[in-house]
């Protein structure tokens, strides 16, 4: 019998994660950060948060940016114009999925015309409504300090979820581990990145510096807007 060996986890990701671990050995939050992310778990279970968004939520999170980035009009808007180009399946990560909502809106949009996909979803905990489990094409049930990814993918989204809820000590590796994890022209979409002007400069400086466009771009064009509506765009060259 062949043996069928599982893929090894990407170089970048394998990195980013000693680093994480290193950074939270230094700082000895080792064990408060498991602490932290078994009540995370728990809270999950009781599904202590009653929001459940889906694909026209998501939209309304990004859509202003990806115009504005010209990368499309919104989500499956730029996902259909890599598939258009690239021919190969769109594999698509959704970083903290709660419900499941915005992949089984995705996946119904794409089956009816026939764009094939491969849509994942990471949790701490099994929360996919019933109609997601059927449409999602994998779950991950594990934190996402703690993922090995074994394969790149066009989107990685993240919707007020896992970066966001994250030790700020991890924050940027955690950043840096899901950019590098996308295919060449792939987008890393995050919003609920609370940060000071100047951090927000640093911060899209620094990816800047590692290869990446990054742009933090106000959801809706007044210069009072709040904060919650900035997003942070990642793409890869
Ligand atoms: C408030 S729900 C949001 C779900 C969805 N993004 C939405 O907007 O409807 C938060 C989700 O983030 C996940 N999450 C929180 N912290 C995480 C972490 N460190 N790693 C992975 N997932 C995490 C939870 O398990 C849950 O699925």
């Amino acid at each position: 019998m062949p043996r069928i060996t599982p893929r090894s986890p990407i170089k970048a990701s394998n990195h980013f994660s000693r680093l994480i671990k290193s950074v939270l050995d230094k700082r000895h939050e080792t064990a408060s950060h498991k602490t932290y992310l078994k009540t995370m778990a728990e809270k999950d279970k009781f599904q202590e948060w009653p929001i459940k968004r889906n694909l026209q939520e998501y939209n309304d999170c990004f859509s202003i940016a990806l115009q504005k980035l010209r990368l499309g009009r919104d989500i499956p808007d730029y996902l259909k114009r890599r598939y258009q180009r690239t021919k190969e399946p769109v594999i698509v990560l959704d970083l903290g999925g709660g419900a499941g909502y915005f992949l089984a809106d995705l996946k119904k949009l794409f089956n009816s015309q026939q764009i094939p996909s491969k849509l994942e979803s990471l949790s701490l905990y099994d929360n996919l409504s019933p109609e997601s489990q059927r449409l999602i094409d994998k779950k991950h049930i594990i934190s996402a300090s703690e993922q090995k990814l074994t394969k790149k993918y066009d989107l990685i989204v993240d919707v007020f979820s896992a970066i966001n809820f994250e030790f700020d000590s991890v924050k940027k590796n955690l950043i840096l581990k899901y950019a590098y994890s996308l295919k060449k022209g792939g987008t890393l979409l995050l919003a609920g990145i609370y940060k000071s002007p100047e951090s927000k400069n640093n911060i899209s400086a620094h990816l800047r510096k590692q290869g990446f466009i990054a742009e933090f771009i106000d959801q809706i064009d007044n210069p009072f807007v709040n904060d919650k509506k900035t997003v942070l765009v990642i793409t890869r060259k």
